[in-house]
């Protein structure tokens, strides 16, 4: 592990967000528009984090390779013949070509580099190095490539590329008895919109951590889910949030208030009256619905810019069922998506004025609070710290 190294920002600005909550400050503004404290991030919290880079639906045959992004080096997924999901970096042990270019995906019996043609199988193994066959004393055995640590949980892929993350069930904690009865495993995407926000990637999770915005912003939602019910949860491990109630007569979270089959198996009544929306660290953000699973998958693309995937994940048989439509869901989302991206979006441009000022959080905000207390107290400690340690 690295040794530590402080956030290049004013540790003095940072020590009013680790306030107790109620007095607290939010984060200065260059935590949000320096190019400096994002690179910082992007080593510390991303690097050292279990970072989602997808589904496992993403690499589902033997054969098919893919790149993803879990920070600034990337990783290749691989299926293997027998199934088997390995990750690798993203790099040649010849000269150091990318395996794949970004984003790209494939189905192929190998992985060859584009530069000179070195290839390599599933398992990551040099199979062959063109003009090296003469050589006696070079061995394909000595120039694999580099495994990257990966968990799949549910049905979610995550890698952690500097190898220092916590052990994952640790890392998850609590979130496992929140998320299980769910099976996410076996829910597949039936819808997916990617948005290309303009806005800093702790933006995006704080809005999504309050609803005290709601009222203003989503008059949609409002209609199906009274905006100040529910409450967060005590989190052990590597995540917060807590839930929101469904209004009597909404069965979800749609534009009428009706879903499109019943409740996923296994849930108790309890959970058909409410939606969980719960965010691992660092990127995925979990909205838990009683008849389908929503995901927001964020990618820094830099300190004022970040993709986000969002995918609607139902069973198998609500998707076979006829008429089974899942833009009753995904079109109620989106239109709360794009309120919400153009509040973050104004926020970052509010940041880069002169005349902003860190300003207080109110008693509506605890789990924002929360995650910038987390994101403070790691810039000054100069690593990642866990919420119980926040
Ligand atoms: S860099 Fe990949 S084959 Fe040369
Ligand atoms: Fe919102």
């Amino acid at each position: 592990m690295d040794t530590p190294s402080r956030a290049p920002l004013d540790p003095h600005e940072v020590e009013r967000t680790l306030a107790p909550f109620g007095r607290s400050l939010t984060l200065p503004a260059s935590a949000y528009i320096s190019p400096e404290v994002f690179a910082w991030e992007r080593r510390h919290f991303f690097e050292d984090a279990w970072v989602c880079v997808g589904r496992h639906q993403d690499v589902p045959l033997p054969g098919d390779v893919r790149a993803a992004n879990p920070g600034p080096s990337s990783v290749v997924l691989a299926r293997d013949e027998v199934g088997e999901l390995r990750a690798f970096f993203n790099v040649c042990r010849h000269r150091g070509h990318e395996l794949l270019s970004e984003g790209e995906s494939a189905h192929a019996p190998a992985i060859v580099c584009r530069y000179h043609s070195w290839t390599y199988g599933l398992n990551g193994s040099l199979k062959g190095a063109p003009g090296f066959r003469d050589d006696a004393s070079f061995d394909c055995g000595d120039f694999p490539l580099i495994p990257a640590r990966m968990e799949e949980w549910h049905g979610w892929l995550f890698v952690n590329v500097s190898a220092d993350a916590p052990y994952f069930p640790d890392y998850v904690g609590g979130l496992e008895g929140l998320v299980r009865n769910y099976e996410p495993e076996r829910l597949v995407a039936a819808a997916r919109r990617n948005y290309l926000v303009e806005a800093n990637w702790k933006l995006i999770v704080e809005n999504y951590h309050e609803c005290y915005h709601c009222s203003s912003l989503h008059p949609e939602l409002c209609e199906v889910s009274p905006p100040n019910s529910g409450s967060n949860l005590e989190p052990d491990g590597s995540w917060i949030g807590g839930s929101m109630d469904l209004r009597d007569g909404a069965q979800t979270m749609s534009l009428t208030g009706a879903g499109c089959g019943p409740p996923l198996r296994g849930l108790d009544p309890g959970a058909h009256r409410r939606v969980l929306y719960l965010s691992l660290w660092p990127n995925l953000l979990l909205s838990l619905h009683p008849d389908y699973v929503m995901t927001h998958r964020i990618e820094p693309r830099g300190h004022e810019r970040s993709s986000v995937e969002c995918e609607w994940l139902f069973p198998q048989e609500a998707i076979e069922r006829e008429g089974f439509d899942p833009s009753y869901a995904s079109d109620f989302w989106d239109i709360v998506n794009e309120q919400d991206w153009r509040a973050c979006e104004s926020v970052q441009r509010g940041m880069s004025s002169r005349g902003h000022r860190p300003g207080p959080l109110s008693p509506r905000e605890d789990a924002v609070y929360r995650f910038m207390r987390l994101v403070g107290r790691s810039y000054l400690e100069g690593r990642a710290v866990s919420h119980e340690e926040s």
